[in-house]
């Protein structure tokens, strides 16, 4: 899909957090449910947080007028994930100012994304690695919950979330390949940037998902599945993936 296509599929999938979730829906859970469902949606906070800065980042920087519109949509769906996890923090009863990141690969993943400088050094981090593997710790929790049919209210949240997730990534795809034809000598560079960044999100997904399996999360086996779709992505793209095999 062409980049003006995929703006005008955003303009038309604008969701409302606050009324196309079934808050009414929320169902007891014990203490260890509870104690993963709050650390799932605090790194799910911290990650959205970072899905609204690194964007506007591109946006400031990148030339062409249709990254411009596509990144301008891609910051009303960002903030939306952040209302929206917030909201359901916020339900299950967790002050969302105190919470915390409790995953370290995570904090550098985050802290590195703030040092890029150019904007295909911020597309390649946030739109081919972060949405790409980011996007796999929502998954793996969506598709728990539509095996159990348990948690409807955060299931809704995710379902929406992937869906406009599924188009930054592909934003990402678009752009960075006409990029990387027109620009071949500024490959080593995002080269650099995802070789640097995935790691650490591989080990981000990785992090207490043992954990995860209260809720029947199978975060293991979908990061297994998610790294080689993305090994994918980097051969179609020329960057280099043998780094993950
Ligand atoms: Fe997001
Ligand atoms: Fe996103």
């Amino acid at each position: 899909m062409e980049v003006l296509e995929l703006y005008e599929t955003a303009k038309v999938s604008q969701w409302n957090a606050t009324r196309d979730i079934p808050w009414d829906r929320d169902e007891p859970m014990t203490a260890t449910e509870h104690e993963v469902l709050r650390g799932l949606l605090s790194n799910y906070h911290f990650g959205e947080m970072a899905g609204i800065e690194i964007p506007a980042f591109a946006l400031l920087k990148v030339k062409d007028r249709e990254a411009k519109l596509f990144l301008s949509t891609q910051q009303m769906d960002e903030a939306r994930h952040v209302e929206a996890f917030d909201l359901r923090l916020q339900q299950i009863g967790c002050d969302v100012k105190q919470v915390q990141m409790g995953n370290v690969a995570f904090s550098k993943a985050l802290a590195d994304l703030l040092t890029l400088e150019t904007a295909e050094e911020a597309i390649a981090g946030i739109h081919i690695v972060f949405e790409n593997l980011g996007s796999v710790a929502f998954r793996s929790h969506y598709r728990a919950l539509c095996k159990t049919g348990r948690d409807p209210v955060t299931r809704e949240i995710l379902k929406r979330v992937i869906a406009d997730e599924t188009r930054h990534e592909q934003f990402g795809r678009t752009w960075m390949k006409k990029f990387l034809e027109a620009n071949p000598e500024r490959l080593e560079v995002v080269d650099g940037v995802q070789k640097r960044i995935a790691p650490m999100m591989i080990e981000t997904l990785l992090h207490k998902s043992a954990k995860m399996k209260v809720w029947e999360i199978e975060r293991e086996e979908d990061v297994a599945s998610a790294v080689k779709k993305f090994t994918w992505i980097l051969d179609d793209l020329g960057l280099d993936s043998s780094y993950l095999n």
